[in-house]
């Protein structure tokens, strides 16, 4: 029997995780960030997992949505979502950043969770309801929802980037994965370089025809394009000025000892975020006297992520012995040039550093969007702050004023960091409007009524 939301998001997570009897916490990534404001402007629920394993849990409403929990096994943590989705599709994905691992038993368990959130979607469905499956976890939900349910309109947005097809290839399951998707009526990527890759697989491997952004899959066509995801604009526009945030940055600059220059990174920790080297590079204009003792202060915050995944464990040994390298040598007693904290924080504490740091360093090795470029971007109404990007970030497509750099070369990047950090206020002032025009223009109420009305046209 169908269900009564007209208008249904699928993700792996819901936007909380539960942390206790009745406690909530946001969970972590830019997917919440954009999908939460887009789902409380409509009417409508969302379908996914609540970070908590062996546990099933009714359906609640949590600020202004409707949450319709999905059970997972801590069996089915471990091999579908720390396994095939996280040591085999997300470095797979972003370029082979770390070595992805194939496995038929962490296969079979992403099939079955699959199998379990489209059931969950075709039973919460009201008839001809618009779906929004989203990310690299659901991949096969498109396919199976339209056999539960043909007479639904399914919409499918990769958040992460889709893979050149050398890569992608590699895959045992890649006709699987690309008849998943065809289910959908509409697959969204971040930038058009991951829709061509798409469209050129499905020739490649299934043999189907195309024409411009348009797969011909038996009697449908499915359509695939870009559209590149952003950030409220506006709330956090208005945030940042209020009173107790100005005051907190300052507070902020204080605490660091009142340095000419702050600089800041804020990660979820992930070996793709090119956190290494962006700290090498620090530490080394340290060593070599680019940057004096106490003229800048590097604040890093990593948000722990998929604690449990291997090269994550390594990843976190890995920038801890670096800090604490480039804390021994270059700091001074009760003064240490990198403040690296392993937290997450609330939206008026990360409001306030973005508006304390002078120049905000996002390096990523590969990266769908990254959403903290435009966050940061939403934040410095005083058009003062340098955004140091890398060329490798889904937002270096868009925000073109950024001061890029490849975070490959170390060269590069220190002498990049050192030019933000010496830029004139004009210089800053010219890039940031720029910046700001393009984010504020393009924000995620304008990403999701992009995508809506392509899907529902
Ligand atoms: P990803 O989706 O890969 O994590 P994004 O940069 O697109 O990367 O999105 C990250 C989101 O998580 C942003 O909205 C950012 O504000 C938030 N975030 C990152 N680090 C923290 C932190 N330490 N505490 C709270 N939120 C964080
Ligand atoms: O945007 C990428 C993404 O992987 C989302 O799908 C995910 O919700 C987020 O980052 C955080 O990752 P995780 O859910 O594994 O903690």
């Amino acid at each position: 029997m169908p269900g009564s939301s007209s208008f249904l998001i699928v993700a792996n997570r819901l936007p909380v995780d539960r942390v206790g009897e009745d406690m909530w916490r946001r969970s972590p990534g830019g997917l919440v960030t954009a999908i939460a404001p887009v789902l409380q402007r409509r009417e409508g629920a969302w379908i996914g997992w609540h970070g908590a394993p062996d546990e099933r849990l009714d359906p609640f409403e949590h600020d202004g949505m409707h949450l319709i929990p999905v059970p997972l096994s801590a069996q089915e943590v471990e091999l579908y979502y720390e396994g095939f989705s996280n040591a085999t599709l997300w470095p797979l994905y972003h370029d082979v950043v770390a070595t992805p691992v194939y496995s038929r038993a962490l296969w079979d368990a992403y099939r079955l969770v699959n199998e379990r959130f489209a059931h969950a979607a075709a039973e919460a469905a009201a008839p001809d309801a618009v779906v929004w499956v989203q990310d690299y976890q659901l991949q096969l939900v498109p396919a199976m929802l339209r056999k539960l349910r043909p007479d639904v309109r399914i919409g499918f947005f990769l958040h992460i980037p889709f893979p050149p097809g050398e890569l992608f290839q590699q895959l045992p399951w890649r006709r699987e994965l690309l008849e998943g998707l065809l289910g959908a009526d509409l697959v969204g990527f971040q930038r058009p370089g991951g829709a061509s890759n798409f469209i050129r697989l499905c020739r490649k491997t299934l043999g189907l025809q195309y024409q411009k952004h348009e797969i011909y899959v038996e009697d449908r066509v499915v359509r695939a394009e870009a559209f590149p995801i952003s950030v409220d604009f506006g709330e956090l526009d208005v945030l940042v000025r209020e009173p107790h945030i100005v005051a907190r940055a300052q507070e902020i600059r204080r605490d660091l000892g009142n340095p000419e220059h702050v600089l800041l990174g804020v990660d979820r920790l992930d070996y793709t975020k090119g956190i290494g080297q962006r700290l090498k590079a620090f530490g080394e204009l340290l060593a070599d006297g680019s940057i004096k003792p106490g003229e800048a202060a590097f604040v890093q915050i990593a948000t722990p992520s998929r604690e449990r995944v291997e090269e994550y464990i390594r990843l976190r040994d890995s920038i801890e012995l670096q800090v604490g390298r480039i804390n021994g040598e270059q700091g001074e007693l009760g003064q240490q040039p990198v403040q690296y904290l392993h937290q997450s924080y609330g939206r008026d504490e990360l409001a306030a550093l973005y508006l304390a740091a002078d120049v905000m360093v996002v390096t990523p090795l590969r990266d769908g969007m990254n959403l903290v470029a435009k966050e940061y971007i939403s934040c410095r109404h005083d058009l003062r702050g340098a955004l140091v990007l890398s060329e490798f970030a889904g937002a270096a497509e868009e925000l073109k004023q950024a001061f890029m750099v490849n975070p490959y070369d170390i060269d590069g990047l220190k002498r990049t960091m050192l030019s933000a950090m010496r830029a004139t206020p004009h210089d800053l002032s010219r890039r940031m409007r720029s910046l700001r025009r393009r984010v504020a223009t393009y924000d995620v109420d304008r990403w999701a009524q992009d995508f809506l009305a392509a899907l529902e046209s």
